[in-house]
């Protein structure tokens, strides 16, 4: 019934864990004496392949292991609905250690599914998996889905967490509006912070790429007003400063975005100058984190601020950590992501591709 392991999401002091099934089913999840439905005001669901449920991370972090519990649909009726025995699995969890701890990120995966997976196991064992957009083609097929489920199975098990962000191939496709079911977000929001021991993070999201008038999108895209709505929730978290990245207790700070938005890039593409400035400045000035986790670029690169090589006003040390081969994933398989340890001497990274090459490691 479950098509993959599950897929554990950190999203604020919540976890919501998510899973893809083969087919109708109800869907819950047991936490020591705790029992989270997928349910709708009441209701169990069951019209669609996907389930989630939203749990608090003390709940499961304190207990180390949760339990599926799944009840096949045989046929779902306005009354006398008919049901099979319920099926239960087990699966370990591991929250994120307090001290040292590894990290590996996948981005612009494009619907590559081994290469990524061959990556993320050159690096080794890790204790969080970053999945930092367009790991999707498009959106314009539910199958594109699969694609997070399987990277976030083979390389977590369900049994560590998982941060995810949209990148801005996610936002194309007549599913892109399906996004905030198939994937987590804070009351459907793409964008949010997330919290884990003495680890504080903001997941940002661009939208798309190009001005919303531009002809590729046909008229379906408003996401000028999108990023201002953004720009007034970053305003928002630096005003809770104190329980967010100032709160008690956190001593590392992670920005994830797709797309790193003071990389310079052509004028088709150079666009929100205003909007980005000012999340520039919110980023520099304010949140001031550790490393800025990026993709969209198709390049493994540590760029630092002030690099007079790279052009552009950096409010901190960005790492591009996503490269898929040159062509259609049926046709260039080839992937190469970025594993991080963030240790008590600061945070290195690690290049790695899915022939098993290291191809290149640096301090940050
Ligand atoms: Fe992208």
């Amino acid at each position: 019934m479950l098509k993959y392991a599950p897929a554990v999401f950190a999203v604020e002091k919540n976890y919501q864990i998510m899973a893809l099934v083969t087919a109708e089913c109800l869907f819950w999840v047991k936490v020591g004496d705790k029992t989270y439905y997928d349910h709708s005001n009441g209701v169990l669901r069951s019209a669609e392949n996907i389930h989630r449920v939203t749990l608090p991370m003390s709940e499961l972090d304190g207990a180390g292991e949760y339990t599926v519990c799944i009840r096949p649909i045989i046929e779902r009726k306005s009354y006398w609905s008919q049901t099979s025995d319920v099926i239960e699995k087990r699966f370990a969890f591991r929250p994120l250690p307090e001290g040292d701890f590894r990290a590996y990120h996948v981005s612009d995966a494009h619907n590559r599914i081994d290469g990524p997976i061959a990556a993320g196991k050159v690096f080794g064992d890790i204790d969080l998996l970053i999945l930092n957009g367009d790991i999707v083609e498009n959106s314009g097929n539910l199958e594109h889905f699969d694609t997070i489920y399987a990277i976030a199975s083979a390389l977590t098990g369900g049994s560590i967490p998982i941060v995810f962000s949209r990148g801005n191939h996610d936002t194309r496709g007549i599913y892109a509006e399906a996004l905030e079911r198939y994937c987590p977000t804070a009351n459907g929001r793409s964008y949010y912070t997330f919290r884990m021991g003495s680890l504080w993070g903001i997941v940002l999201d661009c939208g798309e790429d190009k001005t919303d008038d531009h002809e590729e999108y046909g008229n379906t895209m408003a996401c000028h007003g999108f990023r201002q709505e953004e720009t007034e929730f970053i305003r928002s978290v630096v005003a809770r400063a104190s329980e967010e990245y100032a709160a008690e207790g956190v001593e590392r700070r992670l920005v994830v975005i797709h797309r790193p938005f003071t990389l310079p890039c052509k004028p088709l593409y150079d666009i929100e100058k205003d909007t980005y400035g000012e999340w520039r400045r919110l980023v520099a000035e304010e949140i001031r984190p550790d490393v800025l986790i990026g993709g969209h670029f198709h390049r493994i690169e540590v760029i630092r601020p002030g690099d007079p090589s790279i052009n552009g006003d950096h409010p901190c040390t960005i790492v591009l950590g996503g490269k898929p081969g040159s062509g259609p994933y049926t046709e260039a398989p080839w992937f190469a992501g970025c594993g991080y340890d963030f240790t008590s001497e600061g945070i290195s990274v690690t290049f790695t591709d899915c022939e098993g090459k290291v191809l290149g490691t640096e301090k940050i």
